[in-house]
């Protein structure tokens, strides 16, 4: 069985403990206040360390689920040589070892909101010093509360926008969906429903289609039909154009937030 430890037991922390085999894993949690831990720790059914030295004595694999400001200083307070894997936004490969060592094991992975109903997309990144076992383990971490992409470093920014931010602009595309509901005639939690349903069981036809989503939406347009009016007017309102734009801003927000 093999023993993480959690420092920091907050949304994130508690998404991707829900979802862990616990036949497989033995895990303890040390947070900012012990009894706050032990409360959380009895809810989740996992050990609350005394505190984040007994945690980091006990783990064979340390997660860093805090906010990203307070890694520093956990990190100068705390040396180990344990691999640790960190889920904070933002906090490079290359920051973490500057906080650490040149020869520390560094996973960096970014889960997104849909962790919360084990549904999570989750961007993985080792560093060279992260043995292939230990990299195993930590995908079958992630594994557990929804779907891992190996990805290049360099693409973080990029995959933090897609799977990241992109649940706001999903549930803006919804709403704004259910309002025209509204606007003719639906009640607005029926509209909300059947749209939400709509857009879950449309990404379900794109994943199991060999078929690029263009070819979909030309195969439900029949000719001079109702939904290629819908398309038309969609593209004479640039709807691709906006999305695309929403995507390069967050993206390069995130450029300027890594720079500052
Ligand atoms: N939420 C998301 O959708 C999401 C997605 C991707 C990545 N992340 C990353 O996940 C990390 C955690 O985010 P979160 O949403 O889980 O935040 P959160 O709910 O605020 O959890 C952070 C936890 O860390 C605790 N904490 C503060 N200082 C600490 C210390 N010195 N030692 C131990 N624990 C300490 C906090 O306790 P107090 O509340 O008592 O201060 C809180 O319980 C962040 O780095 C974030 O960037 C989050």
């Amino acid at each position: 069985m093999t023993k993480i430890g959690f420092i920091g037991a907050g949304k994130m922390a508690q998404a991707i403990i829900k979802g862990l085999d616990k036949s497989k894993f033995s895990i303890q949690i040390s947070g900012y206040d012990f009894s706050e831990s032990e409360k959380v720790a009895s809810e989740l059914e996992v050990s609350a360390a005394k505190n984040h030295a007994e945690l980091i004595a006990t783990a064979e694999i340390i997660i860093l689920a805090v906010k990203p400001y307070v890694i520093p200083e956990i990190l100068a307070q705390y040396k180990s040589n344990k691999p640790i894997v960190s889920i904070a936004a933002g906090v490079t490969l290359a920051n973490l070892t500057e906080m650490t060592s040149q020869t520390q094991a560094i996973v960096r992975v970014m889960p997104n909101i849909n962790a919360t109903i084990q549904k999570a997309t989750t961007g993985i990144v080792r560093n060279n010093n992260v043995s292939d076992e230990t990299f195993a383990i930590v995908k079958t971490i992630f594994t557990s509360i929804g779907s891992l992409h190996e990805i290049a470093e360099k693409d973080f920014g990029t995959f933090t926008a897609l799977a990241g931010s992109s649940p706001a602009y999903i549930y803006m595309f919804i709403d704004a969906m259910s309002r025209a509901g509204v606007l003719h005639g639906m009640p607005k939690d029926a509209s909300t429903k059947i749209v939400a349903e709509t857009v879950m069981a449309s990404a379900e036809m794109i994943l199991a289609s060999d078929d690029n989503p263009w070819t979909l939406v030309d195969n439900v347009s029949s000719p001079g039909g109702t939904t290629v009016a819908g398309v038309v007017s969609l593209e004479q309102n640039n709807f691709v154009a906006t999305v695309i734009d929403a995507i390069t801003a967050t993206v390069d927000k995130n450029k300027s937030m890594m720079q500052s």
